[in-house]
């Protein structure tokens, strides 16, 4: 017998309680695009709905992480939590390999998900690059495991920078086939992304037309949430810009990315618009912007790295987050998998 068609028909919707799920790969230093578009957000949304952070060492090990420096790197990740202002006493701060749950339900996701819709993931063709066939299959189910680490809460929201959209979005596709293939309208939420505001994408210090990453072999293109002020207001400083004066609009920024580039990061840690930014700095050079833009990172960056460096430290005390965190995880994705397993006929039923 061949699967379910899909119908056009609409679909109860999911109705279950709105939870947050977010994660960061153990795989190399944080930086400011992923305090902007991540870790900030996962602060503000802890106060409103239950949240779920976790440390995604499953997926850094799509490509090779050496085993030695991956149980440091994920305390570092869980420090850089603490450190942004997560509290382990609102939100869960957890291993994802710790609940076992997620690689299970990664397993029978790959069951729901077409080739098709992996074919067209844009993030494996960049990090394959040329040599494909020698990628782990992995890093080519990727995705798949994500929609397991969301929907394993049934989590409603992910805050996320930008570049996860396409994978938000099969998650979504995902959640939809499974519910319909297994007759169970609404049972996993077709869950949103929140991906708005001006730290969605932070560019690179040194290419306003790539992305800031961890992956970029110059120091130089990024802010390290370890930088220290010094740094810090150096790389600003040396920051590729144009000769021109920043514009009193919006629309002058778009063609300028390096320039909006650096307005967009301005707006983004002093929790404002890139309007309101113009409004102040438009008509002034670089000369002027450049210094209150290093005043402002150092002000925000500065204190976080301080306390990064403290919490790593005291290893003991991240591993009881940890420990605590995957408890917690734990008792909710539990029972999502049982009824998951008991939907797709495993026994006993
Ligand atoms: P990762 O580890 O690459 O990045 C962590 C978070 O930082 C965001 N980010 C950025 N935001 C703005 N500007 C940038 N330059 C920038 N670079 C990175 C990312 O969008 C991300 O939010 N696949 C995910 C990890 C993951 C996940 C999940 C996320 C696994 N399972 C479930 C959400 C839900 C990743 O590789 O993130």
């Amino acid at each position: 017998m061949t699967e379910p068609e899909s119908t056009a028909a609409p679909v109860p919707a999911y109705t279950g309680p709105s939870r947050v799920l977010s994660g960061v790969q153990p795989s190399g230093a944080l930086h400011l695009g992923n305090y902007l578009g991540a870790l900030t957000k996962f602060v503000a949304l802890q106060d409103q709905t239950e949240c779920f952070f976790c440390v995604v060492d499953l997926h850094a090990i799509t490509v090779w992480q050496d085993p030695a420096k991956l149980t440091a790197q994920t305390r570092e990740i869980a420090a850089a939590y603490l450190a942004a202002g997560v509290d382990p006493a609102k939100a869960a701060i957890f291993p994802q390999s710790a609940v076992r749950a997620h690689a299970e339900l990664a397993w029978i996701f790959n069951c729901v998900a077409r080739l098709g819709w992996l074919d067209r993931m844009t993030q494996f063709k960049e990090k394959s690059g040329k040599h494909k066939e020698r990628s782990s299959v992995g890093l080519y189910t990727y995705p798949v495991l994500q929609a397991a680490d969301i929907l394993v809460y049934k989590a409603t929201q992910v805050p996320v920078g930008e570049d996860q959209k396409q994978h938000l979005e099969l998650t979504r596709d995902i959640a939809a086939k499974f519910n319909n293939d297994f007759s169970a309208p609404g049972f996993f939420p077709l869950t949103e992304p929140l991906i708005e505001g001006p730290g969605a994408r932070v560019m690179s210090l040194r290419d306003g037309a790539a992305k800031m990453s961890k992956s970029d072999p110059s120091d130089n293109s990024r802010i390290n949430l370890m930088d220290d002020a010094d740094a810090i207001a150096q790389k600003i400083r040396r920051a590729k810009t144009d000769p021109e004066p920043l514009p009193e609009g919006l629309e002058d920024l778009k063609p300028r990315p390096e320039a909006d580039n650096l307005v967009g990061i301005y707006a983004a840690l002093a929790g404002v618009t890139k309007a309101e930014v113009l409004l102040q700095y438009g008509g002034r050079g670089f000369g002027d912007f450049k210094p209150a833009l290093a005043d402002l990172a150092v002000a925000v960056m500065g204190p976080i790295g301080e306390r990064m460096r403290r919490l790593m430290d005291d290893p003991a005390e991240i591993d009881k987050v940890l420990r605590a965190g995957a408890e917690r995880a734990q008792a909710v994705a539990e029972p999502v998998i049982e009824e998951t397993k008991r939907l797709v006929g495993f026994w006993p039923g």
